[in-house]
């Protein structure tokens, strides 16, 4: 993708935020909720940056139906005015429309900005934001390299201000359910874990078909998909990771191709190639990125088979805890199902659960459980999650942060902590990768 219109160039970023590095003091372990100071009755402003698909819906056209009682939105930003105009028109959103993010917070003056764009920008606009006095919500990743991750939590830290990171995957029942179970301490003490994690030819594949197939702008899936996996090892375990170990490969996508072209549209192959994928037949995606092409180059259905490609779609980490525990974890990227299985293996037993995730994710995703005591018998369970954004969790994720009233037992709330432990269980199998050896997290970054 090449962007002719991108305000915040790496250059530009790294200076500012090398400036902005102040020394070490520790973060606490959980972010207590950006609006604790909120006074009752107020109406948050709130501004947003990225107005692509998750942007326009989940934290755009959402926000502003379900919201309207607590939040206003007050700008939003892309770098791209067609899209912009467009996602706009989609969320129904009475605000100004900005390409210049300085100016938006100047001149609406958003106590909140959601940041939604492109992975490899969260942390310029992460950083910039509480420069400018905001507190922050980001998608995630929170960043995709660990310099990145070290200016936001040096900003964090330096300017006062709150970054909460958006781990929906923390309100899905099933992984409510492990957590659950392994705090209840039926089987003991964890000492180790083996997490497999697919991703199927239609979800999996359509990585590969945009910006996330390119580690300068996703850091890898290792670090866009799997830190939400990360994320919910570390708070599943209650642990922090230490070391990382990786292997990774691209074994389907990219070069791996026999027959190629530019993008589905005019493909030569449609009729031949399994990953044909018509964005012609959806009026919205269309509107969306087609319609908008003219100004960044940014094609939504590229070739799955570019040469260019360079993330892996085949991927196995292993990691070390600060408590011990050792995790055993795969990514694979064009399985014909989608899903995960983990088995936590206890001192008094183990964990074993089977997730199936159905796309589109409005069809309830089916869970099964076991639990089975040393010397003992097995105790099985099933669930099938609601339906909704993510399984439901989207719509909880966003009353917890906006409706601030549900009681946060189970501490799913995340600060940057949060985000770029996750985050660096990724970054650092990128490099163990990429140099062929085991990484230490505090080689990457100062917590
Ligand atoms: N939590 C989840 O389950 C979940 C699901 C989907 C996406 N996401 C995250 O949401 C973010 C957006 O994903 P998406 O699928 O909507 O991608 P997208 O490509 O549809 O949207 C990204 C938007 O960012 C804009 N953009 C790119 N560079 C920019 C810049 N420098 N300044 C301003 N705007 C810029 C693009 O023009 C585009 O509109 C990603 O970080 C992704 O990881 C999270």
């Amino acid at each position: 993708m090449t962007k002719k219109t991108n305000p915040w160039s790496r250059r530009e970023f790294l200076s500012t935020s090398a400036a902005a590095a102040l020394g070490a003091a520790s973060l606490p372990l959980w972010s207590p909720g950006i609006f604790a100071s909120r006074a009752q009755g107020d109406i948050l402003r709130v501004a947003l940056v990225g107005t692509g698909i998750r942007g326009s819906s989940t934290w755009g056209r959402t926000l502003i139906q379900r919201y309207a009682d607590v939040l206003e939105m007050v700008g939003l930003c892309d770098s791209n005015p067609k899209r912009l105009a467009y996602a706009k028109q989609y969320m129904g959103a009475a605000c100004p429309t900005f390409t210049d993010f300085d100016r938006m917070i100047r001149e609406t003056q958003p106590q909140v900005v959601i940041v939604t764009t492109t992975d490899c920008f969260h942390a310029k606009y992460i950083c910039r934001a509480m420069e400018l006095g905001c507190d922050v919500i980001t998608e995630k990743p929170m960043a995709t390299d660990e310099e990145m991750c070290q200016a936001i939590l040096d900003t964090e830290r330096r300017t006062g201000r709150k970054v909460t990171v958006s781990f929906n995957y923390r309100y899905s029942p099933e992984a409510v359910k492990i957590k659950e179970t392994l705090m209840s301490g039926e089987i003991g003490q964890v000492t180790s874990v083996d997490f497999n994690y697919y991703l199927d030819v239609f979800h999996g594949a359509s990585y590969f078909r945009r910006w996330h197939g390119f580690k300068q702008f996703s850091g890898s899936l290792l670090v866009h998909k799997a830190t939400h996996h990360y994320d919910l090892m570390n708070w599943w375990l209650s642990a922090e990771p230490l070391e990382v170990n990786a292997h990774g490969a691209l074994r389907k996508y990219g070069h791996n191709g026999t027959i190629r072209s530019q993008r589905c549209m005019t493909c030569p192959h449609k009729d031949s190639c399994e990953f044909f994928w018509d964005i012609t037949t959806n009026e919205h995606l269309m509107n969306l990125y087609v319609k908008a092409e003219s100004e960044d180059n940014y094609l939504r259905d590229a070739c799955v088979f570019r040469k260019k490609i360079n993330i892996w779609d085949t991927m196995n980490v292993q990691v070390k805890y600060h408590n011990r525990v050792t995790m055993s974890y795969s990514l694979n990227a064009f399985m014909p199902y989608e899903g995960y299985s983990v088995g936590f293996n206890g001192t008094k037993g183990r964990l074993d659960a089977r997730v199936y995730h159905q796309t589109p994710w409005e069809i309830p995703a089916l869970a099964e459980f076991r639990v089975t005591r040393n010397f003992g018998s097995s105790r099985t369970s099933n669930i099938s999650a609601g339906g909704g954004g993510h399984w439901g969790a989207d719509g909880i994720m966003q009353d917890q942060i906006f409706r601030d009233m549900l009681p946060d037992s189970l501490a799913r709330r995340a600060g940057s902590r949060q985000g770029a432990l996750s985050i660096l269980i990724g970054i650092a199998a990128r490099r163990s990768i990429e140099q062929g050896r085991p990484f230490k997290i505090d080689e990457l970054v100062k917590l």
